[in-house]
């Protein structure tokens, strides 16, 4: 006796469909999984027969064989439990096949047959929606996400409503979508940074244009705290954004209960030693990195020089491209990763450069090492560049600054002149373009990514053309003296 269901393999944030075929032959009672599974999935063994049990369903003591086709695709993780144990159960004749059609499945079993969310909902939802599958048994945690793909959940907590639910016995209750949920609350606020104008100026450039943003100067000055205030002042993601940084998050394992949907820009801060599969993605899986998922988002690298050069290089690749692609036997798995960079530095190994109150004690060559961290090419790739200075005593004695909400509204309405139409530069502005990029010199990217920044400083202006003092203000965080010198 065989029966099927279907489920579905990420590979990547792309979903490949899997038909879980169950066959039951006379023979010493014996259960085996074909069809390239992982350790967790050939675990599923343990996991469906208890659960199977567990639902005072009834384990059927003959040779049974789970076959997931196509067999040269790899099956990884727990999310083919709920799958088989259905399979085994239509196979069994407890369930008819007929009852399953037009669904799919994807969840973990415990060994008392509770059925458990896994990474990857939304992914496996969109997979299963596209093939016209109507509805999605899961687990009752993951039918919020499942829901966002515009299909059916069947919400399940344990094994034994499936079989009451394929039976005609149970019904669950209609999915109710709670709807969009409002931001978090208790970002970190702007009024707490002290002085440090500059650096506000270049905060609110980046967060209107999406620029990469290199904070450097002596410790203790704001850089860290600067840069964390970053997302408190970008726009929310449109439906379609959250939609994509949902899906990755989903399959990184990282969507917290209860809130479905990612609808504020996400912020990663991974530390220094975090190795360069962690940043840029890969291992088995295999899995986003914090590039990916830091897509629509920041990707803080606080102490930049701290990190291997290897790694910082690695980026590179995903600031050009927006995507990094891992390969696999089963083909590229994409991930996208279209972030922005911003990154904080000493401007030497103990420190004090910049500082007017201290003395530089690094030596001309641990100064070079330093500086050979960052490659050229990689420092090209910061839009704005800035120095923050040791604030004064009376600027840290004032009274708060201006609050993100203020900034978050002039950011907001800049980036919908920007989105609204390309503006264009005066005559006065190209000719100082090209007259920079002579003398600075500037290459073909640092020019293209200084007219970017020039738009920007125009739609917060709110010009109709990009007047050279526009122009000259994105010259301005491009090469700043301190720094001249560790490109
Ligand atoms: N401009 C500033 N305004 C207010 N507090 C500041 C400022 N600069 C530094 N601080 C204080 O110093 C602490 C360290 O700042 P931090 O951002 O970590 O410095 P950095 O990253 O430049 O080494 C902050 O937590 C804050 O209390
Ligand atoms: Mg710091």
């Amino acid at each position: 006796m065989l029966a099927r269901t279907i489920t579905h393999a990420l590979v990547g944030l792309d979903a490949r469909r899997v038909e879980v075929e169950a066959h039951l032959q006379n023979g010493l009672p014996a259960f085996a999984i074909v069809g390239l599974p992982d350790r967790a999935c050939q675990e599923a063994k343990q996991r469906v027969r208890s659960g199977i049990t567990s639902a005072e369903l009834n384990w059927p003591d003959r040779r049974l064989t789970v076959n997931l086709a196509p067999a040269e695709l790899r099956k990884e993780g727990s999310g083919f439990d709920l799958p088989i144990a259905l399979a085994v159960l239509a196979a069994s004749r407890q369930v008819t096949e007929e009852s399953l059609r037009g669904h799919a499945a994807v969840g973990e079993l415990a060994l008392d047959g509770r059925v458990r969310p896994v990474a990857g909902v939304l992914a496996a939802a969109e997979g299963a929606k596209e093939q016209g599958l109507s509805r999605l048994f899961c687990a009752a945690a993951s039918a919020p996400e499942a829901a966002l793909a515009g299909i059916e959940p069947v919400p399940l907590h344990h094994l034994a409503e499936a079989a009451s639910y394929l039976r005609g016995d149970w019904q669950p209750e209609p999915f109710d979508d709670a709807g969009e949920l409002p931001a978090p609350e208790g970002l970190p606020d702007l009024a707490d940074v002290r002085g440090q104008e500059r650096a506000r100026r270049a905060l609110e450039l980046a967060a209107a244009g999406g620029h990469n943003l290199l904070l450097a100067g002596p410790p203790g000055t704001g850089k860290t705290m600067l840069a964390r205030r970053l997302t408190g002042i970008l726009p929310p993601l449109t439906r379609d954004e959250a939609l994509e940084v949902t899906r990755i998050h989903s399959v990184a394992g990282l969507l917290p209960p209860g809130r479905p949907l990612v609808t504020a820009p996400p912020f990663r801060a991974p530390h220094h030693t975090a190795s360069a599969p962690a940043i840029v993605g890969g291992g088995s899986g295999p899995r986003p990195g914090e590039a990916s998922l830091a897509h629509r988002g920041v990707l803080f690298l606080d102490e930049l020089a701290e990190f291997p050069r290897p790694t910082l290089e690695a980026l590179r690749q995903p600031l050009e491209d927006g995507a990094i692609s891992i390969a696999r036997v089963e083909g590229k798995a994409v991930f996208p990763a279209r972030f922005q960079l911003v990154a904080t530095m000493n401007l030497c190994p103990c420190g004090a450069r910049g500082d007017p109150a201290a003395e530089c004690s690094c030596s001309a060559q641990r100064l070079a090492a330093y500086r050979d961290k960052l490659s050229r090419a990689l420092l090209d790739r910061f839009d704005l560049l800035v120095t923050v200075p040791r604030p004064r005593a009376v600027e840290l004695a004032a009274a708060p600054s201006e609050a993100s909400e203020l900034a978050r509204e002039r950011v907001v309405a800049a980036r919908e002149r920007l989105r609204a139409q390309r503006i264009s530069r005066t005559d006065g502005a190209e000719a100082l373009l090209s007259r920079a990029v002579e003398r600075l010199p500037l290459s073909a990217r640092g020019r293209a990514r200084v007219a970017r920044v020039a738009a920007t400083v125009a739609s917060l202006a709110g010009a109709e053309q990009i007047e050279p003092e526009h122009l000259a203000e994105a010259l301005s965080f491009r090469m700043p003296n301190e720094l001249a010198v560790a490109a």
